[in-house]
């Protein structure tokens, strides 16, 4: 209880437990060794105990990019006697995982006068996974507007050359420049529904459906050109009779278009695709399995962000829809791949049922 002459600013805290109870990282730095740490520091970097800290150089927890800039910030604290300001920078766990934090530095003078740096530290890397998923959102509804007004217009005078590229079909049709004419036309009407997709997905219309149906009409638009490039595509539907999905059937054959699409892309010469379908209690997992050129462990993670593509006539489009599409069917899209060797896609849904 307080003393009933005593007024609450003439109270004496114990300071160094209110910050022990601080969710940001206070570390007390003399001469880059780190003197003073809270508790706070153990869920950042990972520690048994603050204690591992003590004694180290700081250097050690920082990522080797902000050495120097640190450095020059800590001159300007202990030498002029000024506040570093908040500033992004990388540190290093126990682990080894690298994490984001918001970082600065105040004067601190010791009850021994001697000048010494508080550093305070926040994590923000959940903060920033959110901001990266909505700048992605952000771009794909900036595509989607940009998208629709351009489809629009295209759409309409694609049909038509398409329709008179039909009139004269028998009369050219062995013509080279004739067919070419027909290809880049089919490749810009591709483009086009791709992105008007993503502009306007369409209306869902989910129903109980089998898979292995699904891929297997998917697969027939493919007989031709696997033939032509000698690759053999391994897939037996009558296996996989009894396994259903909850979806939109256009939607999901156009997942596995542009998977396979993908898949006999990746093939340079001879090469085999092999389609499996595998379940547990709550999922199905469709893999498409090549043994193309794989894909290098440094781009991995660019696969399914807008408009990446090493093809020259790719839009790096088809992923990004195959990803849209999933995720509104409740499912996942695992990768695996290696270089030279080969890529698996497995789209995970969840099972309808098991007759
Ligand atoms: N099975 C695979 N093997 C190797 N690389 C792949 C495979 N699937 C996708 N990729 C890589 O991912 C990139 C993006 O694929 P995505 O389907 O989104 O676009 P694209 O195939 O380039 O263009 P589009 O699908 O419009 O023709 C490809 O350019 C390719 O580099
Ligand atoms: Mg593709």
């Amino acid at each position: 209880m307080l003393k009933s002459n005593m007024s609450h600013s003439q109270l004496d805290f114990d300071f160094q437990q209110i910050i022990e109870g601080s969710l940001d990282t206070n570390i007390i730095l003399d001469n880059r060794i780190v003197v003073y740490a809270n508790k706070a520091c153990i869920n950042l970097l990972g520690l048994k105990q603050k204690e591992n800290i003590i004694g180290k150089n700081f250097d050690q927890f920082l990522h080797p990019d902000f050495h120097s800039i640190c450095r020059q910030r800590l001159k300007r604290v202990i030498g002029y006697k000024e506040h570093a300001p908040v500033m992004e920078q990388k540190m290093i766990r126990m682990d080894g995982r690298i994490i984001d934090v918001e970082i600065m530095a105040i004067p601190y003078m010791h009850r021994n006068n001697k000048l010494m740096a508080q550093i305070v530290i926040r994590d923000i890397t959940e903060a920033k996974k959110t901001q990266q998923l909505i700048m992605q959102k952000e771009k794909l509804s900036v595509i989607g507007e940009l998208a629709s007004g351009i489809v629009h217009d295209i759409r309409n005078p694609i049909t038509s050359i398409k329709g008179f590229l039909q009139l004269l079909n028998t009369e050219f049709s062995n013509n080279r420049y004739f067919n070419i004419i027909h290809s880049e036309i089919t490749q810009i009407e591709h483009i086009a529904n791709e992105l008007l997709y993503l502009a306007k997905p369409k209306e869902t219309d989910f129903k109980v459906e089998l898979l292995a149906e699904i891929i297997e009409e998917s697969l027939a638009l493919f007989g031709t050109e696997a033939f032509k490039r000698k690759i053999n595509i391994y897939f037996k539907p009558e296996k996989y009779r009894a396994l259903f999905v909850r979806g939109d059937k256009v939607q999901l054959k156009q997942v596995f278009v542009n998977l396979i699409k993908n898949a006999i892309e990746a093939i340079d010469k001879k090469g085999t695709i092999y389609i499996k379908i595998d379940y547990d209690a709550t999922n199905i997992f469709a893999s498409i399995v090549d043994n193309g050129i794989g894909i290098p462990a440094d781009k991995i993670h660019k696969i399914g962000q807008s408009f990446f593509t090493d093809k020259t006539e790719g839009t790096g489009l088809g992923l990004m829809v195959t990803h849209h599409i999933i995720t509104n069917h409740n499912g996942k899209i695992i990768v695996d791949s290696k270089e030279g060797i080969g890529t698996t896609f497995t789209i995970q849904l969840p099972i309808a049922n098991i007759k």
